[in-house]
């Protein structure tokens, strides 16, 4: 084996040095580049107009801002420090909050995104030149929350979805202050929606019902919650259900039912809920009507089926027509026809 020519070795020696020299002329550079908050990464997707839709609402924001660029602190570090003077506690708290982070996400973080005024007010004290988030009606301050999370994923039908719709603010479900976990207004998600859905609380009393309890009650379950299938921010299907349809949010756990079969029973592809309810039910595996009424509601041929079975008719007894059509969503036997097998 012969080496490279030395005269090679010693031009890559050169080249090397040439480059070190210029990666410590350049290291200063990064040093001074003065970031006080982290920089936005360049494909954030607030940065293109973030500034147009979460600007400090007036001139004295915008003073702010510039006065916290020239110094070491970040603006939102500073504006805390000010407010604490007066709201000790409240400022003081506000270190630990995602809020006091918006600088990594490329977003402003001041006191005043969520509090337009506070500038003035702070410079008075008078409580009637900032907004009170929580004071105002549900689409000025749920505005003020969007101008950030308007592109979150799961905000994408939030406009128009029934809790917008019926003045449902972004505060009537969270807390930014003093929330739990997500922020939330109560101790479990289940005790944010039960505040308003007492209906859907007493169905989770009931004989037959999914695991929602929550399990911060004693006597909670706690496998599953509200947002398991509903997304309250809207969603696609009806009933603000977190899915294509109701269905597809149904097969996402039950996903053994939406295996084709060879024998159909057409209502089950159709829709889970002429049959079942969706939280509880005082009938047997979350049904809406015992049977054999339930089948009944359909099948009224005129033969074993029909309305007036005598009680003791072998076609109603106990479970009756699940005895002989056990199959009810649908059967893979080549004679399962009648849904029997
Ligand atoms: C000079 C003292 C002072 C300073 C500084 C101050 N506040 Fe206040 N703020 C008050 C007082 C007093 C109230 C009324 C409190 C009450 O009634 O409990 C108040 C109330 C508020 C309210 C509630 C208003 C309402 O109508 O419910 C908000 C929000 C608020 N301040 C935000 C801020 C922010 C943000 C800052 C910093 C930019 C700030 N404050 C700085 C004194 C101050
Ligand atoms: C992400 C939005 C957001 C940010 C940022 C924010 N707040 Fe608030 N603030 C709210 C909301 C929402 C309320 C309404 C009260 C509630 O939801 O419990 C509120 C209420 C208040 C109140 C009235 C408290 C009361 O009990 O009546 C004060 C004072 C206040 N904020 C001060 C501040 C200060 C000081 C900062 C900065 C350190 C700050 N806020 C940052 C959203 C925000
Ligand atoms: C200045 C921009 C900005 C504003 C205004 C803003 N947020 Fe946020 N918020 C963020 C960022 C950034 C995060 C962290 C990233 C994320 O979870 O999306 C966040 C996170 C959250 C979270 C998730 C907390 C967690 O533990 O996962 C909730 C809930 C939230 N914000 C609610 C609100 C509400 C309610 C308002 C209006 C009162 C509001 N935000 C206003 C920027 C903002
Ligand atoms: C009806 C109650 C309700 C309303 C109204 C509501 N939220 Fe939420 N939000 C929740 C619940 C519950 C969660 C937790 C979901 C989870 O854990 O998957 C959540 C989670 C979040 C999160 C964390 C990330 C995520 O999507 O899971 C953000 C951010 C958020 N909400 C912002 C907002 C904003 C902004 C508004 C107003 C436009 C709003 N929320 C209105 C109940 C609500
Ligand atoms: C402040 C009261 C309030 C809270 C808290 C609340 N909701 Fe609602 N919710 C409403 C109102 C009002 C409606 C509209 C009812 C109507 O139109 O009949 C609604 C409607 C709904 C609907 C039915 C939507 C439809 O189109 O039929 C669902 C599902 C729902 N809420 C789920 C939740 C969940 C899950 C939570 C907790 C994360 C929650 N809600 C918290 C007030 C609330
Ligand atoms: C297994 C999925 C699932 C879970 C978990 C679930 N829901 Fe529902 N919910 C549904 C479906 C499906 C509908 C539509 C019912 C209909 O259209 O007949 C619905 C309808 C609703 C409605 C409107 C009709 C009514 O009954 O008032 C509200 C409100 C509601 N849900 C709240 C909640 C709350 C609160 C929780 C948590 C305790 C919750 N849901 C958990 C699937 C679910
Ligand atoms: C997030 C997962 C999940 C989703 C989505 C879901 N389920 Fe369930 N379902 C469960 C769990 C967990 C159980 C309890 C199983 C157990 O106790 O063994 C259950 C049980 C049931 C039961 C039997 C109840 C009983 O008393 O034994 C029926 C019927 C049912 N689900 C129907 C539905 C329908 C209809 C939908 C769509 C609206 C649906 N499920 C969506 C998780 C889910
Ligand atoms: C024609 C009425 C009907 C329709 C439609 C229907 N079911 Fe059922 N389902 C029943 C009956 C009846 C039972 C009780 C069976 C038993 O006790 O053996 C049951 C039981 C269940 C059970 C618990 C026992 C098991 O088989 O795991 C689940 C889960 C279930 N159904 C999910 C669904 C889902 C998901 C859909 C929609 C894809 C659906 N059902 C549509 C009638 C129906
Ligand atoms: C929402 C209406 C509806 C309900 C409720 C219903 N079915 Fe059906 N069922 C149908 C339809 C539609 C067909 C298809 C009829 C056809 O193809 O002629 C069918 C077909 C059947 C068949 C096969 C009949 C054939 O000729 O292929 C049987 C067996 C059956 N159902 C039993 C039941 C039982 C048992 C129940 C109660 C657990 C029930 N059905 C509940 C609508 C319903
Ligand atoms: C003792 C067993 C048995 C019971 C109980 C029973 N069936 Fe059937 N069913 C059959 C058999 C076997 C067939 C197929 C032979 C036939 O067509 O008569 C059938 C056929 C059917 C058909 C197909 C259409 C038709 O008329 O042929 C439907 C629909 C049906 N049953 C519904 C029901 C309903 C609803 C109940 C409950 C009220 C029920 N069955 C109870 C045994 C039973």
């Amino acid at each position: 084996m012969t080496g490279r020519p030395a005269w090679r070795w010693l031009l890559l020696f050169s080249l090397w040095l040439a480059s070190g020299a210029s990666r410590a002329a350049n290291e200063p550079d990064v040093a001074d580049a003065g970031w006080t908050e982290s920089p936005a990464p360049p494909d954030a997707p607030w940065t293109a107009d973030a500034g147009a839709a979460v600007a400090p609402p007036g001139p004295e924001g915008a003073g702010a801002a510039a006065a916290g660029e020239a110094d070491a602190k970040s603006p939102a570090a500073q504006q805390a420090e000010t407010c604490a003077e007066c709201h000790e506690d409240l400022a003081g708290a506000f270190g630990k909050n995602i809020h006091a982070k918006t600088g990594h996400y490329g977003m402003p973080g001041r006191c005043e995104s969520c509090h337009p005024g506070a500038a003035l007010h702070a410079e008075s004290g008078d409580r009637s030149k900032v907004v009170n988030p929580a004071k105002v009606d549900a689409a000025e301050s749920s505005a003020s929350c969007l101008a950030c999370h308007g592109r979150d994923r799961g905000h994408t039908w939030w406009r128009g979805s029934s809790h917008a719709r019926r003045e449902v603010g972004c505060v009537s479900c969270h807390a930014v202050h003093e929330g739990g976990s997500r922020q939330l207004r109560g101790a479990t998600e289940g005790a944010v929606c039960f505040r308003c859905h007492l209906d859907v609380r007493a169905d989770l009393l009931k004989r037959s019902r999914h695991p929602l309890r929550d399990s911060a009650l004693a006597w909670g379950e706690g496998k599953m919650t509200c947002s398991s299938c509903h997304n309250p921010h809207g969603g696609r299907a009806r009933a603000l259900i977190d899915a294509a349809s109701i269905n597809d949010k149904c097969y996402q756990c039950h996903f053994e039912k939406r295996a084709p079969v060879l024998w159909e029973h057409s209502p089950v592809k159709e829709d889970c809920l002429v049959c079942h309810t969706a939280h509880g039910s005082s009938n047997d595996k979350l049904l809406t009507t015992r049977i054999p009424r339930l089948c009944q509601e359909c099948h009224m041929q005129g033969r074993h089926q029909s309305g007036s079975l005598a009680t003791r008719s072998v076609f109603a007894l106990n479970r009756s027509c699940l005895n002989c059509h056990p199959q009810v969503h649908g059967s893979n036997n080549p004679s399962g026809t009648v849904l029997q097998r």
